[in-house]
């Protein structure tokens, strides 16, 4: 692959946000504070993070948004659909996510943030319903709808460019079948309204057809079907998923990739969490769960490769459990209890209580992405974005390559893109070279 020329980030960026709730809402939130100078953008690598550039001893660490052309948070416009008609101020507001005073801080902005009417199955999210949702003879006439819907706000907000991010609630577990295998099997089943159709893949298949970059924050099978992969590939446009990596899937894939690294052996990770938000509600419909349960479960498989360390990891017990319980709200409270053992098979204990904040984990990882998915658009990037799996719990990865889980593995495969985008030396952290070996080849690439 040639390096790639990036264009410049002019002009205004809008971020589209299928599903305004709790995650959504605290993402736009935090931008417009940010903005504002109320509060920093904390967690967001594209607002905060540094990358080192060149051989240690150059000294050279540029602020990544100073490296690479970002838009700037004021060039940053909103919108999203939702099945509610809460606006975007209203949505934060009942999410309770934020302190009332934080909000009001940016309530104009917020209010101006409306919803256009969503595409909604009740088939596939039980546990709510809403009236702002369209109508049409057949799935393909609702993806037109959602396909001028994008023009509609592009237009309309004077954007340069569009991205889109799934915020809307876990769709309930299905798999691919003989309908999401071919672009023309797909479009017929959108017109004969197959019931293997979830609406997060009308919008999926929307946004990709417009060239506008997708994302899957949901565990639910959309952008990951083989269909709308190769739709992507064939028009150019970078994809990225699925299922945002926060809360207790952060943690185990900081942790796990430790206890391999050292050959600590596990016997059993028993993970179980309580939040009383909307998303843990849609959670309480077991074929929502199964979608997130086997996100969070493939985790640890991954990482650890029973197959090849059994003595270490081939008997592993992994549970993970979610309850809803409404006092809790947004604060999610996650336990861990891992049963680990070592040397001549002693065993020992790792006990990990996170009392967390689900969407202020996830707020600035929609920033990022939407950021970076830009970026791969503008460096001529498309299809599969795997350089994001840091961000997300079951990375899309190319049929047949095993995903990264590893989150320090999938910083350096970021950074490394950065760089590669930026035309710099990509780093190998080989090191021989500051004393005084001779590398060879690998000399070429930085330390
Ligand atoms: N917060 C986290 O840390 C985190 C981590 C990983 C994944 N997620 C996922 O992100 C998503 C959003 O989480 P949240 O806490 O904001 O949930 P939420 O329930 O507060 O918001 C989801 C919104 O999506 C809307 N919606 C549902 N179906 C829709 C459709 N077809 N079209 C348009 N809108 C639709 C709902 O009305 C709701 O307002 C969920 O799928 C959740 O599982 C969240």
């Amino acid at each position: 692959m040639k390096t790639p020329n990036v264009l410049p980030a002019s002009g205004r960026l809008g971020i589209l946000t299928p599903g305004m709730g709790a995650v959504s809402t605290t993402f736009m939130a935090g931008v417009i504070s940010a903005r504002k100078g109320f509060t920093k953008p904390i967690g967001s690598l594209t607002e905060m993070g540094y990358i080192r550039l060149g051989k240690r001893t150059e000294n050279r660490q540029s602020l990544i948004r100073e490296f690479l052309p970002f838009t700037r948070l004021e060039d940053i416009v909103f919108g999203g659909w939702d099945i509610y008609s809460d606006n975007a101020y209203e949505a934060a507001a009942n999410a309770k996510v934020l302190e009332k005073e934080h909000l009001e801080q940016v309530k104009d902005e917020l209010s101006k943030v409306v919803p256009m009417s969503a595409v909604f199955d009740p088939a596939f999210v039980k546990n709510i319903s809403g009236p702002n949702v369209k109508k049409g003879k057949t799935k393909f006439d609702l993806a037109q709808q959602l396909r001028e819907d994008i023009r509609g706000f592009k237009k309309t907000n004077n954007c340069e460019r569009l991205v889109m991010v799934w915020c809307g609630s876990t769709e309930a577990h299905l798999v691919a079948g003989a309908e999401h295998q071919t672009i023309e099997a797909f479009e017929k089943a959108l017109m004969d309204n197959s019931p293997n159709i979830a609406p997060s893949m009308l919008y999926t298949y929307a946004a990709i057809m417009e060239g506008v970059p997708y994302v899957n924050g949901a565990p639910n099978l959309s952008v990951e079907l083989p269909c709308l992969m190769k739709l992507a590939e064939d028009r150019g446009v970078p994809i990225a998923g699925s299922d945002f990596k926060t809360g207790q899937t952060l943690m185990k894939t900081i942790v796990a990739p430790g206890l391999k690294a050292r050959l600590l052996g596990i016997a059993g990770w028993y993970s179980t969490n309580i939040l009383g938000n909307r998303d843990g509600e849609v959670l309480q419909d077991p074929e929502s769960f199964k979608s997130k349960e086997v996100s969070k479960l493939s985790v640890l498989d991954t990482v650890l490769e029973p197959e090849r360390y059994p003595d270490l990891y081939g008997d592993l017990h992994h549970l993970v459990k979610i309850n809803y319980y409404k006092p809790r709200g947004d604060n999610k409270e996650g336990w861990d209890n891992i049963d680990i053992f070592g040397w001549m098979g002693y065993p020992m204990q790792i006990k990990i209580n996170f009392l967390c904040r689900d969407s202020i984990l996830a707020a600035p990882l929609v920033l990022d992405l939407a950021q970076f998915m830009d970026l791969a658009a503008r460096s001529g990037f498309s299809g599969i974005q795997e350089w994001l799996s840091f961000y997300l719990k079951s990375p899309l990865v190319k049929p047949g390559l095993r995903p990264e889980h590893d989150l320090q593995v999938q910083l350096l495969k970021l950074q490394n893109t950065l760089r590669f985008i930026g035309k710099e030396e990509l780093i190998n952290h080989l090191g021989l070279t500051y004393y005084g070996h001779d590398e060879g080849e690998a000399s070429r690439i930085g330390n």
